[in-house]
């Protein structure tokens, strides 16, 4: 009983994840504790299978029910070279928000025709640099930067195709620090303002409006509020092409797709989402006598979040007699910040001993300073020793990108793991790392 429960977690796991005969984790191939050994840790292990196979069924779940569908991937769920090189042979677009995610693009000469620029606060020379490296869309999000953009435009020579960000009110129900399509959020136009935004962007001669955009929020389980938002911006850009004559050409729809992080939450797969959308945007627009766009899909969470694992070793362990038994690992919160920021919840299994029977539950805490530092709370595990490897589950996105040196902690090495060869593609930090910046 208790080890079919580890069983069971590893289907939160990377598709190739398996147990080997010594009762190890296997991903990709390869054996999680040996390349913990080889790597160290806290190690992020992704598996290539995995992230192209979930490029592949983003396209086919919505390019066989809509001819103009583009897939762009949310660089902000985690973004580096190797994985915008991937991104770039999987023929995926990428969803930028800063000059630094927009330099990975370009370090391995991403096609910037594809790379869309979102952003509530885009500085004057981010702006500047997105038109210099031709930045396929701009994301406008607000007032002063339509006008701050069309100034940059002007002075640049240049007329860049914009998409304005509306705010259409919806509650996905999800954490209220990943929800942002609801009235009160720092992103996009509010409701009240959507028409004034589609007139100043359409007569400005520096800018070309080319659509419409939403984001609802993150990690959404709910398929309906998709179907709401498309409605009711449609209802809006019918109204626009009536009074405007505004012919949206495009619909980015934005990201949002669920991951399943523990067993008792499972999320709709891509196609179920596909199912609602696609023809929840062609009745609509045969409803309204509007010509279908091209439409924009910009998952981030759902095409990293299950390749990823993260690697830990345990150390110590505390045991408060009637109250709870803490396991102490070499990472937390520094790599990733999830649970102390809004609660996220995992599973994990011990690396080394996953067949093993369980001994009782425990809670994983990090090793960083601060009583918050929780990874997973009462998890039943076998039981564990100095050395082992607790392996998380589901940690690809949003954990080494909102990565933080506190405690002057290195930041982790990551590895592509692939036919049983594991590739670094970040190196561990180092003392020397940490001190680069400091001017004495
Ligand atoms: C505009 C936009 N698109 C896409 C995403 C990706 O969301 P997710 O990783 O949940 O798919 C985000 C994330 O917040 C976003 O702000």
């Amino acid at each position: 009983m208790a080890i079919k429960t580890a069983v069971s977690r590893l289907s939160l796991f990377p598709v190739t994840a398996e147990v080997n005969k010594q009762g190890h984790l296997v991903i990709g191939g390869c054996d999680a504790v040996a390349l913990a050994a080889e790597f160290g840790t806290p190690l992020y292990v992704f598996d290539e299978s995995g992230l192209r196979g979930q490029c592949a069924e983003f396209k086919t779940e919505f390019g066989q029910r809509y001819a103009e569908a583009a897939i762009v991937y949310a660089g902000k769920a985690f973004l580096n070279k190797a994985l915008a090189l991937i991104l770039k042979e999987e023929g995926l677009g990428l969803d930028v928000v800063s000059g630094g995610e927009m330099s990975i693009a370009r370090a391995v000469d991403f096609p910037f025709d594809k790379v869309y620029f979102h952003g509530n606060n885009k500085s004057a020379e981010e702006l500047g640099l997105a038109l210099e490296w031709g930045v396929g869309r701009i994301v406008v999000d607000n007032f002063q930067e339509l006008a701050r953009l069309g100034e940059i435009a002007r002075e640049k020579g240049g007329v860049p195709d914009i998409l304005l960000r509306l705010t259409p009110g919806i509650d996905p129900h999800t954490h209220k620090y990943i929800s942002t399509g609801v009235v009160d959020s720092k992103f996009g136009f509010t409701l009240a303002t959507w028409e004034e935004a589609v007139a100043q962007a359409i007569s400005s001669p520096d800018l070309n409006l080319v659509g419409l955009g939403f984001h609802l929020g993150s990690l959404i389980f709910e398929i309906e509020p998709y179907r709401e938002a498309i409605g009711r911006v449609l209802d809006f850009a019918a109204e626009m092409k009536r009074q405007h004559g505004f012919e949206m050409q495009e619909l980015d729809i934005g990201g949002g797709f669920a991951v399943q992080y523990t067993l008792d939450a499972p999320a709709p797969p891509i196609s179920a989402y596909a199912g609602v959308i696609v023809p929840a945007l062609m009745d609509k627009c045969r409803e309204l006598g509007l010509a279908l766009p091209r439409l924009v899909i910009e998952p981030g969470r759902a095409i990293v979040g299950r390749a990823g694992v993260a690697l830990y070793r345990i150390g110590t362990a505390k045991e408060i007699p009637g109250v709870r038994r803490y396991v102490f690992v070499d990472g937390g919160m520094a790599d990733n910040i999830r649970p102390a920021l809004y609660g996220a919840r995992y599973e994990a299994v011990v690396a080394n001993k996953v067949l093993a029977e369980e001994a009782g539950k425990v809670t994983i805490a990090g090793k960083f300073c601060e009583s918050g530092d929780i990874l997973i709370s009462d998890i039943s595990l076998p039981s564990v020793n100095a050395g082992d490897v607790l392996a998380v589950a589901d940690c690809g996105a949003y954990c080494l990108a909102m990565a933080s040196n506190y405690n002057a902690s290195l930041k982790s090495a990551v590895v592509l793991v692939r036919d049983g060869k594991a590739r670094l593609i970040r190196r561990r930090e180092t003392f020397e790392d940490l001190g680069r910046c400091d001017v004495v």
